[in-house]
């Protein structure tokens, strides 16, 4: 088989490079290792940035997500039994939308099944070859068959866990990382969300945050240790958790009602550098991931492939070589804001069970700045709405 760009892994970033890349007339193949109702059901992020909005408009999936979406002018941050509203709206021009990953995905993959790309769900065993070459190639079984698929480029879109960073030779990758103390348990009801904007608390038995995918959908997290078996939490002791932590005026009206589901997250903020080996070109979780605090991941995954889409589509339009080597660089520049931003967020919200005293101190002191301080708020404003593409 012979195609242009092929593509690792049929998450959200994946099927939206293939989207913009079939519009603009690029042939690709997606080979994705899980099943479509597997995709459809997977729970993740649910807060997107307008700029995110817009390129899924772009792409022509942005009709649902028009109707369907809640839009946020502000947040809320919690600590000491206390509310403080940040407006986001007023502080940077700027709102963020509410709307499940799980969403973008059901949109794209409809979208997909439309407009007839080549998606190959449950390819077994993908291995990419020949990267340095003008021909990679890709190779993966599907029903006990095995299928090579000749390219001119590879797009890595398979996530952390995926193959395409580690096909890349160890010693031209530079890998930088911090691993959290915790993890995030999450857990999802058909209950009225406890507040209209998000709560994001700090409290001495650890860091809490109510959002949600509706008005009639609730999500909320806890953070947890990082080993935690999610087996051991009952819906009656997540809600008691939760109860205890976020402030009494919203625990007095929280709603309550069985879990759709219940997942552990572990924290973890990596780079793997550059983005690009040979006609091998990385993108989203699986050159980068941040603790989900910022609510970046999904954000900037979407910024690689709409970077990624601009270089190939400049190849293929006029032979220009320069976005896509100026690709990797392009994408750090914004991956590192957001990497700082989101470990920022992380320290200042979590409690990090081997922090000292003066730590904790000057974390408090960091929380009665920020909501004293204008330009603190506009500050952290700018970096949630997304900064600019750059
Ligand atoms: P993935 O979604 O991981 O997709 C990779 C795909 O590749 C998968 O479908 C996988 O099955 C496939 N794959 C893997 N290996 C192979 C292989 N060997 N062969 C073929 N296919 C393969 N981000 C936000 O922006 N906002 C938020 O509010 C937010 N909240 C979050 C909350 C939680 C609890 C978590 C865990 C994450 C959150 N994120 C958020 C992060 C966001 O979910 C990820 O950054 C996003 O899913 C990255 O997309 P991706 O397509 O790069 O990777
Ligand atoms: C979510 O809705 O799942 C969500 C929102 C904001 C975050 C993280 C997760 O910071």
């Amino acid at each position: 088989m012979r195609t242009q760009v092929g593509i690792v892994g049929g998450g959200p970033e994946g099927l939206l490079l293939a989207r913009l890349l079939g519009r603009a007339g690029i042939e690709c193949i997606a080979l994705e290792r899980r099943t479509p109702e597997y995709l459809r059901a997977r729970i993740r992020a649910g807060l997107l940035e307008q700029g995110t909005v817009d390129i899924l408009t772009q792409a022509g999936v942005g009709d649902r997500l028009a109707r369907e979406r809640l839009i946020h002018d502000g947040l809320e941050i919690a600590f000491d039994g206390k509310r403080h509203r940040i407006d986001l709206k007023a502080l940077s021009g700027k709102v963020v939308t509410i709307y499940g990953q799980a969403e973008v995905q059901k949109d794209l993959m409809d979208a997909h099944d439309a407009m007839g790309t080549e998606i190959v769900y449950e390819a077994d065993d993908v291995s990419l070859h020949g990267l340095t070459s003008d021909t990679p190639r890709l190779r993966y079984s599907k029903g006990g068959q095995t299928h090579e698929i000749t390219c001119d480029f590879i797009a890595g879109c398979d996530g952390f866990h995926g193959v395409s960073r580690q096909a890349i030779p160890q010693d031209v990758v530079r890998i930088y990382e911090r691993v959290y103390p915790f993890g995030w348990l999450g857990m999802l009801s058909d209950t009225t969300p406890v507040n209209h904007e998000l709560i994001y608390t700090n409290h001495e038995r650890g860091f809490a945050l109510c959002t949600m995918r509706s008005l009639t959908r609730s999500r909320y997290y806890l953070q947890v240790s990082a080993d935690e078996d999610v087996d051991d939490w009952s819906d009656d002791r997540f809600w008691t958790e939760l109860r205890r932590r976020i402030p009494a005026d919203a625990a007095a009206v929280l709603q309550t009602g069985p879990s759709l589901e219940k997942s552990v997250a572990p924290l973890r903020s990596f780079v793997a550098e550059p983005l690009r080996y040979g006609r091998l070109f990385l993108a989203g979780d699986s050159a980068h991931i941040v603790p989900p605090t910022g609510a970046k991941g999904l954000n900037l995954a979407v910024t690689d492939v709409r970077f990624l889409t601009e270089a190939l589509v400049a190849f293929y339009k006029s032979g220009q070589s320069d976005l896509l080597d100026g690709y990797s660089d392009r994408c750090l520049a914004r991956v590192w804001k957001a990497q700082r931003f989101s470990w920022w967020m992380t320290n200042l919200t979590h409690r990090f069970p081997e922090a000292l005293p003066f730590e904790r101190r000057a974390q408090g002191a960091e929380l009665a700045y920020l909501v004293g301080s204008k330009a603190a708020q506009t500050a952290l404003a700018e970096n949630y709405v997304g900064l600019p593409l750059g």
